[in-house]
């Protein structure tokens, strides 16, 4: 077969960090092919206003301008109402929940919905999208951990999606069947995203190999095959978060016996090859485009791109994903460093 043409291909959720981690990895948007950047609020200290977000996407337009970045709030107790309409008044995107302490940079997380329903109501209102981290938080009286937290957390989706049939909800890198089959029972109201590296990796492969690991924890094989039959079979309502989280190799490396290893994993420069390659391992190369461009933007209203149409050639040939990168002694190594993918990107 010859090269793909893919047109504005737009990542739905990606970590671009702050500080020199942010200076090292924002220039990799577009390195993995990609023109859209759906960008994560859990800094240090979280993005929880609108000048907050502001102030970080300047940083990242003077990384890297040619980025569309579209931005979101932290939920937290600070958020009101009418910090909601300004924030729509201000282009903001959507409203990214965590519950209290499931993963990096989630200590202001939530601990219950219902205090949220008026920030909901006016989301619903302005057309601002709720973004769902789907994880209720360990509890070893519940018998919940990180295998079944996922799962736990779906009625709360179902709730919500009733309770605000009109409010966007983005149920985040989903991991379980069972999580595929609930959004696929919700309205269109309701998308989901999913990981490269959840359509690669189940338990398995991140028991035993840190830089594997990252929350939600990929899950059994049937899951891992759900979740690329859902895209198989093109079902416009799920479609790519790349959720590509980096770290510095040394939160990643488990060298520290006191230290546990920072959840993450880094996909972002080797973005579109990477999905390309998983997507033709299970045959579904012919969704490429609706999966990494088409369905997401239909979801947020976004089909025309800052420089639309950006077209991108991927090419079928294989390629090595790169060694680690660095900047000022901090280093980041990528997903699948030093294994081979089928296709690289092409100039056009
Ligand atoms: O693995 C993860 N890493 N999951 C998240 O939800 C957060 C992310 C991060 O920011 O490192
Ligand atoms: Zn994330």
């Amino acid at each position: 077969m010859t090269d793909i043409i893919v047109y504005d291909p737009a990542d739905f959720h990606v970590h671009l960090r702050q500080g020199q981690l942010s200076r090292l990895v924002t220039p990799h948007v577009a390195k993995g092919g990609f023109n859209l950047a759906y960008v994560m609020p859990n800094l240090k200290p979280p993005i929880t206003t609108t000048d907050l977000a502001l102030a970080y996407k300047q940083s990242l337009e003077a990384i890297d301008p040619n980025i569309e970045y579209l931005m979101t709030l932290y939920l937290s107790p600070e958020l009101t109402p009418d910090e909601i309409r300004k924030a729509k008044k201000a282009g903001i995107v959507g409203v990214k929940s965590y519950p209290r302490g499931v993963t990096t940079n989630s200590d202001g997380g939530i601990e219950s919905y219902e205090v949220y329903d008026p920030i909901f109501k006016a989301m619903e209102e302005e057309g601002l999208v709720l973004n769902l981290h789907g994880e209720v938080p360990s509890d070893p009286e519940s018998n919940i951990c990180v295998l079944n937290a996922e799962e736990k957390f779906l009625p709360h989706l179902v709730t919500l999606h009733r309770k605000f049939p009109k409010l966007r909800i983005v149920l985040e890198h989903a991991t379980t069947r069972a999580a595929v089959e609930t959004v696929k029972t919700l309205g269109d109201t309701v998308g989901c995203t999913i990981t490269a590296h959840h359509l690669s990796l189940s338990v398995d492969d991140w028991a035993g190999q840190s830089f594997h690991f990252c929350k939600p924890v990929a899950k059994y094989p049937s899951d891992r095959r759900a979740l690329q039959q859902v895209i198989y079979e093109g079902h416009p309502r799920f479609f790519l978060g790349s959720d590509s989280a980096p770290h510095p190799i040394v939160s990643k490396s488990t060298a520290t016996p006191t230290e546990g290893c920072a959840a993450g994993v880094y996909t972002s420069p080797i973005l579109l090859p990477l999905v390309a390659h998983l997507l033709e391992s299970f045959g579904a190369l012919d969704n490429l485009q609706a999966f990494v461009s088409g369905n997401g933007r239909r979801f947020y209203g976004r089909t025309r791109g800052k420089d639309s149409p950006k077209a991108v050639r991927v090419v079928r040939e294989k390629s090595k994903v790169e060694a680690v990168s660095e900047l000022d002694g901090i280093k980041v190594a990528p997903f699948w460093l030093g294994k081979e993918l089928n296709f690289r990107l092409g100039s056009l």
